[in-house]
């Protein structure tokens, strides 16, 4: 079993956004999937209670919980959704769960200081100085013509960790998250500008590069 985790201890960057997006994917690709929600706000496993049941299905985990239930026998992949300012000892402890690592990035000075930080602790964490786990950044809720998305553009390019898309910021993410689907799942047509802008994400996802 694969398990893929987005994390950044920012909130709001795009961590559940980009974990059901994911997890639709790969589900519309008929692989096994559970979602394993360790944020006790528990938004991810909201968005699976309005999937409906004519979807591929995907388990959902309230990872959060003691005692928390296992994926599937037979899972495929596991979309690991981190809550929020996880920082130190607590962040390892997330790390060592996940072979794969996601970070969203938003197009705004704070969010861009909080990364500089974030990433120089999570390079210094065990699981990924020792290259157990692989690490990519991902820029969510770009405006192409600001000015911000370019610095952030340029910033997420010097950092030494692959930098792999710009996702915009779109209705289609909040359509598709009110009906617990993926933009994967919505109109090829409506979504196709999407779509392209997560090809190097799957890309990556499926390369060895993004495994230990
Ligand atoms: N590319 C996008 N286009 C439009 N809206 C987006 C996009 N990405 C995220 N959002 C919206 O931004 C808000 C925050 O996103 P999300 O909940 O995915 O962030 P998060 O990192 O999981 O937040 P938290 O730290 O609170 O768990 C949500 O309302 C979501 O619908
Ligand atoms: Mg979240």
């Amino acid at each position: 079993m694969r398990h893929i985790m987005i994390i950044n201890a920012k909130g709001g960057s795009g961590k559940t956004t980009i974990a059901t997006n994911l997890a639709s994917y790969f589900a519309s690709q008929n692989k096994k999937v559970t979602i394993v929600d360790y944020d006790p706000r528990g938004s991810s496993l909201d968005w699976l209670s309005v999937r409906s049941s004519a979807k591929q299905p995907i388990q959902g985990i309230a990872g959060f919980k003691r005692n928390a239930e296992k994926p599937q026998r037979k899972t495929d992949i596991a979309i690991l959704d981190v809550p929020a300012a996880v920082h130190g000892a607590e962040l390892t402890k997330f790390v060592k769960k996940a072979q794969t690592i996601l970070v969203p990035v938003l197009p705004s000075p704070i969010d861009m200081r909080a990364a500089t930080q974030f990433l120089a602790e999570l390079k210094k964490s065990a699981p990924v100085s020792q290259k157990k786990a692989k690490v990519a950044i991902v820029a969510n809720r770009a405006r192409e013509i600001t000015n911000i998305a370019w610095e952030l553009d340029e910033f997420l390019s010097k950092q030494k960790i692959p930098y792999l898309t710009m996702l915009r910021d779109n209705q289609n993410y909040v359509r598709a998250a009110e009906r617990g689907l993926g933009i994967f799942e919505m109109g090829p047509a409506a979504t196709a500008v999407d779509r392209e802008q997560w090809e190097p994400i799957l890309k990556w996802i499926k390369s060895k590069r993004s495994q230990p």
